[in-house]
């Protein structure tokens, strides 16, 4: 199935601004930080707001005598359990690169400071669109930060649908929105008016095997895309993310967009870190696929806050890969760095 190429092209165009050296980035952000921090969530609250790559590393600096740094199973990270570690680093200086992208677990070796915060949980962003000749194969689910902003994604999610179409791609809709009563009905009504063909299974089945059966009905049919609507999620519902991470994993798409309005700015950041984090926690991978791109929905609206947009980019990795500019499903935009660059500089 060819389908992916399109995406692949435009992150090119829009992810240079970002692209960089490997880096070596100090543990908490300070000397001594490996150590029990002031709150249990200080470490954490830290690795969201960073940005980590393949090829990064994580410096730990810490008394070599008292403490060290052990490298655990996401299991033992969660209870604090030292018995059986992946790695152990007691050298006082320990420079670990992240070599693989997915969630890094670390605890501290000494008894009782893993309980006390001692503690760091890290997620590396993939690399994949990197390269120019990533494969290409079927599907995209398209999660959403927010069930309020329902029509936003819809909006967000049926651009693509027709921005396939005009690039002579051929889509089929699967409905895995399976937990929304009128979800299904309004994705009908929706690819109804697209023309475009619709799997669909109803309420309450699990949504990664909605997902799965209509990618081999799309296979059969020869569909080149299948667009996975799997709207409403928000990052804090911990069944609902756990559905979509089981989807990701099983069905192991081309591509995760991430559906969010410009408007919300910062918040937008905050939500799409979260959002990544709960992926990688969550999925039974020990590397899950995360984020892959971003959507923004309202953007000829917000300004100011383009600034928010960028940062959206940065803690994800993820490159914004269309931009909603009006009310219809025909207004989404390829974003403009140069238009960009200029409101930044305004
Ligand atoms: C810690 O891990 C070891 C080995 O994986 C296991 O045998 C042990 O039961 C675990 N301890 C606790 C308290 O979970
Ligand atoms: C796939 O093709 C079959 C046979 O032509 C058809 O019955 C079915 O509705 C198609 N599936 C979808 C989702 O359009």
């Amino acid at each position: 199935m060819a389908s992916s190429r399109f995406f692949i092209t435009i992150l090119a165009l829009t992810c240079f601004l970002f692209t960089s050296e490997a880096k070596e980035i100090l543990v908490g952000g300070k000397e001594n930080s490996w150590s029990i921090p002031p709150s249990p969530d200080f470490l954490n609250l830290w690795a969201e707001k960073t940005r980590f790559r393949i090829g990064d590393s994580l410096i730990f600096k810490f008394d070599g005598k008292t403490d060290s740094v052990l490298q655990v199973t996401r299991d033992d990270y969660n209870s604090c359990n030292k018995s059986k570690p992946i790695k152990e680093y007691k050298d006082g200086n320990t420079k670990i690169e992240l070599s693989r992208s997915g969630a890094h677990y670390f605890i501290s070796g000494t008894d009782g400071n893993c309980e006390k915060g001692e503690k760091l949980f890290v997620v590396v962003m993939s690399n994949k669109f990197k390269s120019s000749n990533a494969p290409a194969s079927a599907p995209a689910p398209a999660p959403n930060q927010n069930s309020a902003a329902g029509d936003e994604f819809k909006l967000g999610f049926m651009g693509v649908a027709y921005w396939l179409l005009q690039h002579k791609v051929s889509v089929m809709m699967a409905a895995c929105d399976t937990f929304r009563s009128g979800a299904v009905e309004q994705l009908r009504t929706h690819a109804r008016r697209l023309q475009v063909p619709i799997f669909e299974k109803g309420y309450e089945k699990d949504p990664a095997i909605v997902a799965k059966e209509a990618i081999q009905e799309a296979t059969r049919n020869g569909s080149d895309v299948v667009l996975v609507d799997t709207a409403g999620r928000m990052q804090d519902n911990e069944p609902l993310m756990r559905a979509l991470s089981k989807l990701i994993y099983l069905n192991n798409p081309d591509l995760v967009l991430f559906v969010g309005e410009a408007l919300v700015g910062n918040d937008a950041v905050d939500q799409l870190s979260k959002f990544n984090q709960k992926l990688a926690d969550l999925s039974s991978s020990p590397n899950p696929q995360l984020i892959d791109g971003i959507l923004l929905t309202k953007f000829d609206t917000i300004d100011d806050k383009v600034g928010a947009a960028l940062s959206m980019v940065y803690v994800s990795g993820a490159p914004v890969m269309f931009v909603g500019c009006g009310q219809s499903y025909t207004d989404l935009k390829k974003l403009n760095v140069k238009s960009i660059v200029k409101t930044l500089l305004k």
